[in-house]
C-alpha cells in the first residue's frame, strides 16, 4: 500500500462534536488507545448549535421535575415511535452526565440558591435546559476538549473518512484522507464509533456548516448497518430568514424559553390560534398565564404556546407565510424586546442571558434585539432518523461498529425536544465510548484487506480523472441541485407526488455525480472535497425520500398534504433502511418493542 499513512488504535471515533469527544473520553479512561478523526477542525461542530441548554431532570428549579417526567415528554415530543429504552437511559442519566461536565469544568448559570440554572423549552414540562447562556453547545464543546486533552487521545484533525474497513463481518477501521494535502490514511480498530453529525447540507436554508453531509450515516449503511426513522427531518422553527447570506443561521430556542413572543405582520400573537389537542391541558389561554409560566411566579401556570413543540410551531410560521401574513422577508416576527413592559433592567437581562443572539442580529443584520424583533423563519436543523442501534450499547448491526448524537436514532422518535440533542451527546456518548473500549479490549487484532484499500483509494481518486465529463458548475451544482429539491419537495410539508419526482431526480443526480470531475490535484482542492461528498448526500437524501413515501400520515416531523392526519396504523412500528444485495435500497417496516408497563404507566401518569 505506496501513498497510504497507516495508523493503529483500539478504538476510531469518528467526528468530534459532543458525542465524540465523550466517547473518546470514555474510551481512553478505560485503558484503550484511542484515535479522534475529524472533518474539521477540532472544536468546531454543530455541537455549537445547540445554544440554548441540555435537557436533564435536575429540579433546580422546579422540583416537581424528575426522571419520569423528562421521559413522558420525550415520549409524547416524539409521537411514541422512540427507542423507549434509549428515552428511559437517556432521562435516568442526563442528570449525572449534567453534574460530570460541571466537575470538569463547565460553567453554568446559577440560580439565586447557586444550583445550575434550568430554563424553559419547547415540550418540556418544567424548566429542565442547564445553559451557559446562549452559549451551551460551545461550552459543552470546550470543557470536554480541555478534559480530553489531557487523556492522551491522538486526534486527526482536517481529515475525511470515505469507507469503513472491514475484516469478514467485523468492522477493522477507516479509509480517510487530509483534507490539507490529500494523503490518504488507514486508521486499523479493533472498534469504531460514529459520531459525526447530521444532513443538514442535502437541504437549502440549514443551521449546519458544510461538514453535515450524512457521512457517518453512508458510511455506516454502505457497511451493512441499517437506518432507522430517516423521514424525520427536524426544522427548527427560528432560523433568520434575512439578510440572504445569513439564511438558516440559529435563532435559539432560549429566546423563547426567556420570554420571546411570535407574532405576524398583522402584529397578531399566532400561536395562540392552534393548539394540539394532546398539548390544551399544557398550554395557557392567555398571554398573562404564558408569562407567569416563564417567569415561575405561579407554578401551576400553563407554558406559552411559543413553548410547543418544534414540528408544530414551524408550520404555523409556514402557514403564516403562505397566507400572506408573513414578515417582509418571509418568516414571522420573534419579540424579545417586549419583555421590557414586564421587568426591570430588561436591556440588561437580555444581553445577559441571550449575549450571542445579541451580537448575532447586531452584526449580522443590523438589528438592536433588546428594541426590536427579529425576522426568523424554520431552518433544516436536526435528522431524528440515523443509525440504528442497541439502545444499551449503541452498537450497530455490524459487529464493532458503534454510534452516538445526531447520526444515531432512536431516542426522539418522530421529533426532538430542543434540549434533548445535548443530553443525547453526552450520555449515548459515553455508553458508546465504554462498550467499545470494551469489545476491544475482548478482541485480537484486526486484519485489513489490501484490495478494500486500493478499492477505497481508486474511489477517492476517481473525481480527479480529468478524462471524466465536465459539468458545468461541477460537484458545486449537483450539490444545489440536490438541496433545492430537498427543499421544495421533501420538506417541511411533503406530498406523495412531489416525493416520487424527487426520487427520479435523485437518481438523474446520482449520475451526474458519477461524472463530476474536480480540475486539479489532491492538495488544497475544495471541489474534490464536494465531489466525494456527494455520494453521502445523495445516500441519505434517497433514504429521507423514501421513507418518507412509505409513511402515509402526518406524525412529528413529518408533514403530509396528502395525508394530514395521525394514523394509528402507524403507531406501533418504524421504517428501517437497508442496502439491499444489488445495492439498491431496501425501505421495511419493523414493529416497535413492547413497552414495559412501568413504563407505559408513567406515560399514562403524565397525560
Ligand atoms: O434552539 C436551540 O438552542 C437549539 C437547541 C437544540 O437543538 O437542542
Amino acid at each position: 500500500m505506496t501513498d497510504v499513512e497507516t495508523v493503529e488504535h483500539d478504538v476510531l471515533i469518528i467526528g468530534a462534536g459532543g458525542a465524540g469527544l465523550r466517547a473518546a473520553i470514555e474510551a481512553s479512561g478505560a485503558g484503550v488507545s484511542v484515535g479522534l478523526v475529524c472533518k474539521s477542525l477540532l472544536g468546531k461542530a454543530h455541537t455549537v448549535m445547540a445554544e440554548g441548554g441540555m435537557a436533564a431532570a435536575m429540579a433546580n428549579v422546579d422540583e416537581r421535575d424528575s426522571w419520569r417526567t423528562h421521559f413522558a415528554d420525550t415520549m409524547r415530543g416524539g409521537y411514541y415511535l422512540n427507542n423507549w429504552r434509549m428515552a428511559q437511559i437517556h432521562a435516568q442519566q442526563a442528570p449525572d452526565r449534567v453534574r460530570e461536565l460541571e466537575a470538569w469544568g463547565a460553567v453554568f448559570d446559577r440560580t439565586p440558591a447557586g444550583k445550575i440554572n434550568q430554563r424553559n423549552f419547547g415540550g418540556h414540562a418544567h424548566p429542565r435546559l442547564a445553559h451557559v447562556g446562549d452559549r451551551t453547545g460551545l461550552e459543552m464543546i470546550r470543557t470536554l476538549q480541555d478534559h480530553g486533552i489531557h487523556q492522551g487521545i491522538d486526534v486527526h484533525m482536517e481529515c475525511t473518512v470515505t469507507r469503513l474497513l472491514k475484516d469478514g463481518e467485523r468492522v477493522a477501521g477507516a479509509f480517510g484522507y487530509s483534507r490539507e494535502l490529500g494523503k490518504f490514511m488507514v486508521f486499523k480498530a479493533k472498534a469504531v464509533v460514529m459520531a459525526t453529525g447530521g444532513i443538514g447540507r442535502a437541504y437549502k436554508v440549514t443551521s449546519n456548516s458544510w461538514e453535515y453531509t450524512g457521512d457517518g450515516q453512508t458510511l455506516a449503511y454502505d457497511a451493512g448497518a441499517e437506518l432507522i426513522d430517516m423521514e424525520f427531518v427536524q426544522f427548527h422553527p427560528t432560523g433568520m430568514v434575512w439578510p440572504p447570506s445569513v439564511r438558516g443561521i440559529l435563532v435559539t430556542e432560549g429566546v423563547r424559553g426567556e420570554g420571546g413572543i411570535l407574532k405576524n405582520s398583522h402584529g397578531d400573537r399566532f400561536m395562540f390560534r392552534d393548539i394540539p389537542d394532546n398539548y390544551k391541558s399544557s398550554t395557557a389561554d392567555t398571554p398573562e398565564e404564558g408569562w407567569r409560566y416563564v417567569t415561575k411566579t405561579d407554578i401551576d401556570a400553563r407554558r406559552p404556546p411559543e413553548l410547543l413543540t418544534r414540528d408544530h410551531v414551524a408550520r404555523c410560521i409556514r402557514r403564516e407565510v403562505r397566507e400572506g401574513r408573513g414578515s417582509p422577508h418571509g418568516g414571522a416576527f420573534l419579540d424579545i424586546a417586549w419583555i421590557k413592559e414586564k421587568i426591570p433592567n430588561a436591556e440588561e437581562h437580555i444581553k445577559k442571558k441571550l449575549p450571542s443572539m445579541y451580537h448575532q442580529f447586531k452584526e449580522l443584520a443590523g438589528i438592536d434585539i433588546t428594541k426590536e424583533p427579529m425576522e426568523v423563519g424554520p431552518t433544516t436543523h436536526y435528522v431524528m432518523g440515523g443509525i440504528r442501534v442497541d439502545g444499551e450499547t449503541q452498537m450497530t448491526a455490524v459487529p464493532g461498529l458503534y454510534a452516538a448524537g445526531e447520526c444515531a436514532a432512536g431516542l426522539h422518535g418522530a421529533n426532538r425536544l430542543g434540549g434533548n440533542s445535548l443530553s443525547d451527546l453526552i450520555v449515548f456518548g459515553k455508553l458508546a465510548g465504554e462498550h467499545a473500549a470494551a469489545f476491544a479490549k475482548q478482541r485480537a487484532t484486526v486484519s485489513v484487506s489490501e484490495a478494500e484499500v486500493k478499492q477505497a483509494q481508486s474511489d477517492a481518486l476517481s473525481p480527479l480523472d480529468s478524462s471524466r465529463a465536465t459539468l458545468v458548475g461541477g460537484a458545486y451544482q449537483v450539490q444545489y441541485e440536490l438541496q433545492e429539491l430537498m427543499q421544495d419537495k421533501v420538506g417541511i410539508v411533503r406530498t406523495e407526488a412531489e416525493m416520487l419526482e424527487a426520487i427520479d431526480a435523485i437518481e438523474l443526480l446520482k449520475e451526474k455525480a458519477q461524472s463530476v470531475s474536480a480540475p486539479g490535484n489532491r492538495q488544497y482542492n475544495p471541489g474534490w472535497h464536494t465531489a466525494l461528498d456527494l455520494k453521502n448526500l445523495l445516500t441519505v437524501s434517497e433514504a429521507v425520500a423514501r421513507s418518507a413515501v412509505r409513511r402515509r400520515e402526518s406524525r412529528g416531523a413529518h408533514t403530509r398534504d396528502d395525508f394530514p392526519e395521525k394514523d394509528d396504523n402507524y403507531s406501533a412500528f418504524n421504517f428501517i433502511v437497508r442496502k439491499g444485495p444489488d445495492g439498491e435500497m431496501q425501505v421495511t417496516q419493523e414493529p416497535i418493542p413492547e413497552m414495559p408497563s412501568e413504563l407505559r404507566q408513567i406515560i399514562e401518569d403524565h397525560k
